[in-house]
C-alpha cells in the first residue's frame, strides 16, 4: 500500500503545529523529519528540540532520517519523543549492525538510508537486520532538489533485497511518484511537493494516485 509522508523540512516552521495538523487533515500517512548536523551534510536543520515538538503535535507516525555523524549519540534522547523509527546512514557509524540493534533497543524501528552515490549491494548483509529502508533520491542535505534518476537502481535493488517498507526521499512529486513506485518504493517522502502547495490534500492525493497507477 502506498503511503505519503510529508517531510517537514519544507514546512513553515513558524507554524509547525498548524502545518502538521494541516497535512494530517490532508491525508498524510505519516511525517518525515530530517535531522542534519552541518557535518555529515552541509546543512543544519533540526534536532531533539524539534523532534520533541513534532512528538507533541503529530497524531500520525513520524520517522527521522539521522543525517548526522555519530547518530547513536542523539538517538536515545530523540526516541523519547515518540518517533516510529530512525534511519541512519551506514557510513556514519563503525558498526552498522550494532547500530541497528541499539536503535531497536530504544523501541523504535531501525533502518538504513542509502545515498545516490552509494550502492545497496554495499550494505546487503544489513537488510536481514533492518525494519525498513530509505533510498535517497537526492544527495542528502537540502529540500527542493532535482530527482536523481540513477537512484532508481537503488530502489530496485532494495526491493530485491527486502520485503518491508521502502521509503524514498528527494524530489518526490506527482511527476516522479510513478517511477519510484514501479521500482518498488511504497513510502513516498515529499517536502516541497506537499508543503510548497496551497492545496496539500490535492498534492498528497496526486502523489498517491501517480504511485498507485504505476504499481
Ligand atoms: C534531503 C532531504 C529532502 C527532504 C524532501 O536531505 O531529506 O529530500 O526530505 O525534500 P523535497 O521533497 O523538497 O525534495
Amino acid at each position: 500500500m502506498i503511503q505519503v509522508f510529508p517531510s517537514i523540512l519544507a514546512c513553515d516552521f513558524s507554524r509547525l503545529a498548524e502545518e502538521i495538523a494541516e497535512v494530517e487533515a490532508a491525508g498524510a500517512d505519516g511525517l518525515h523529519v530530517d535531522i542534519m548536523d552541518g557535518h555529515y551534510v552541509p546543512n543544519i536543520t533540526m534536532g531533539p528540540v524539534i523532534v520533541g515538538a513534532v512528538g507533541k503535535s503529530a497524531t500520525v507516525p513520524f520517522d527521522c532520517d539521522l543525517m548526522i555523524t555519530d547518530p547513536l549519540k542523539y538517538a536515545e534522547v530523540m526516541s523519547k519523543s515518540g518517533p516510529r523509527g530512525f534511519f541512519f546512514h551506514p557510513r556514519t557509524v563503525d558498526d552498522p549492525a550494532w547500530a541497528i540493534g541499539k536503535i531497536r533497543d530504544l523501541g523504535v524501528r531501525a533502518g538504513i538510508a542509502v545515498n545516490p552515490d552509494e550502492k545497496v549491494a554495499w550494505f546487503k548483509p544489513l537488510f536481514a537486520e533492518i525494519d525498513f529502508c530509505l533510498v535517497m533520491t537526492v544527495f542528502p542535505g537540502f529540500g527542493g532538489q532535482e530527482f536523481v534518476e540513477s537512484a532508481l537502481d537503488n530502489v530496485r535493488a532494495a526491493r530485491d533485497a527486502f520485503e518491508g517498507d521502502i521509503a524514498v526521499d528527494g524530489g518526490i512529486s506527482p511527476a516522479t511518484a510513478g517511477a519510484v513506485a514501479a521500482a518498488g518504493a511504497n513510502v513516498l517522502v515529499a517536502g516541497s511537493a506537499v508543503f510548497g502547495r496551497k492545496d496539500r490534500a490535492a498534492a498528497i492525493a496526486q502523489i498517491r494516485e501517480a504511485a498507485e497507477a504505476a504499481r
